[in-house]
């Protein structure tokens, strides 16, 4: 697909770029931005003139509602590049859905679609180059929205910024993950906003995801809150359960996020013929599971890692050994979501948008 778009932004350019000062080979996941930034406030009931300018800082108040309330929200998107220079998003009006979800329960303001798609085209335009082709490479893209109002009253802002930043990736290889079963803590509950990209959700799973570390586990799979016997999601990730040949997740509602990962795996599962079910899946089913060999493989799905197997996981004392399996899911998904992303075969789907 080609895709025009309408000139509603004001545009101001880097004088230079820092393109040369990078090291592509050896990028630190998130740390490293390209040179230009989007850029839209929300004043007096509406989306302001939005701007792109050099990635640089901000100007605000220290009484900015977000600083005291974690009034934010925010999106994980990545563009491919291929072998021709080729740019590809992959399925942004997910994320442009998703992000109008999460705002609207954390009470911020809609973004307009054809600003959000132009921002994209725009960016993607200026910041080409900092694109890289080849296998693992890509650019993560983070859409936020945060709450910039000065005041520390407990009310929604009546403004906000929305801001787009991009950050050239490497593979985001974690090595062998071991996960460990959540019997406390809690990643979200219902009524609450663990199906929304609220910031404070992943903030809220640093200090379990440290005490996990000091045991060993990389990773926390969060359980559900009134019982801790259903299993919810890895880390950051949505999760994937494969028991004999049938792949289980969590089912969205409110406490699970809607991944776009997540429900492309489950399209090309049902695509393969694999039996999908989403239902709540219990501790106790895992592990009797594990016990019988029946448990092939767990894996999350995730922007950032895209397919993120599991090799063991803990739970109260014991630690379950997963064995890796000849024929795995984990690996079949990662190589034809890769495929698909990097313009290599068929796009069956229709997933893959040319920028
Ligand atoms: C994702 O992989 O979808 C994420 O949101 C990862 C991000 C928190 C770094």
């Amino acid at each position: 697909m080609n895709h025009t778009t309408e000139d509603n932004i004001t545009v101001k350019k880097n004088a230079s770029s820092r393109i040369h000062e990078v090291d592509f080979n050896n990028l630190v996941f998130g740390k490293t931005f390209t040179d230009h930034m989007f850029e839209c406030d929300y004043k007096d009931g509406a989306w302001t003139q939005p701007v792109i300018r050099p990635y640089g800082p901000l100007t605000i108040s220290p009484a900015a509602k977000v600083f005291h309330y974690g009034q934010a929200v925010f999106e994980g998107m990545k563009a491919y590049k291929d072998d021709e220079g080729g740019v590809f998003l992959f399925r942004p009006e997910e994320n442009f859905k998703r992000i109008n979800t999460s705002s609207k329960r954390m009470a911020i303001p809609e973004f307009p679609r054809h600003l959000f798609f132009e921002a994209l085209h725009k960016l993607m335009e200026l910041d080409r180059d900092w694109i890289k082709p080849g296998a693992g490479n890509s650019l993560y893209i983070r859409p936020f929205v945060m709450a910039t109002e000065a005041g520390v009253s407990a009310s929604p802002s009546t403004e906000y910024k929305f801001m787009i930043l991009l950050c050239p990736v490497n593979a985001y290889y974690t090595g062998d993950v071991k996960v460990v079963i959540a019997e406390k803590f809690s990643r979200s509950a219902n009524g609450g906003v663990g199906f929304a990209k609220a910031a404070g959700n992943y903030g809220a799973q640093f200090y379990p995801t440290n005490l996990a570390r000091e045991k060993g586990f990389q990773q926390v799979i969060w359980t559900d809150a009134n019982t801790h016997e259903y299993l919810e999601e890895a880390g950051t990730m949505n999760v994937f359960f494969r028991i004999n040949d049938t792949l289980i997740t969590a089912p969205t509602g409110d406490r699970i996020l809607d991944g776009v990962t997540r429900k492309s795996v489950i399209a090309l599962a049902k695509k393969d013929g694999i039996t999908v079910e989403e239902r709540p899946l219990s501790v106790t089913e895992l592990v009797k599971a594990a016990k019988e060999g029946s448990l092939k493989e767990i894996f999350g799905s995730g922007t950032a890692a895209v397919i993120s197997p599991v090799s063991a996981f803990g739970y109260k004392d014991d630690v379950y050994d997963i064995a890796k399996v000849e024929d795995s899911y984990a690996v079949r998904f990662k190589k034809t979501l890769n495929d698909i992303q990097y313009n290599r075969s068929e796009d069956p789907f229709g997933w893959r948008y040319k920028v």
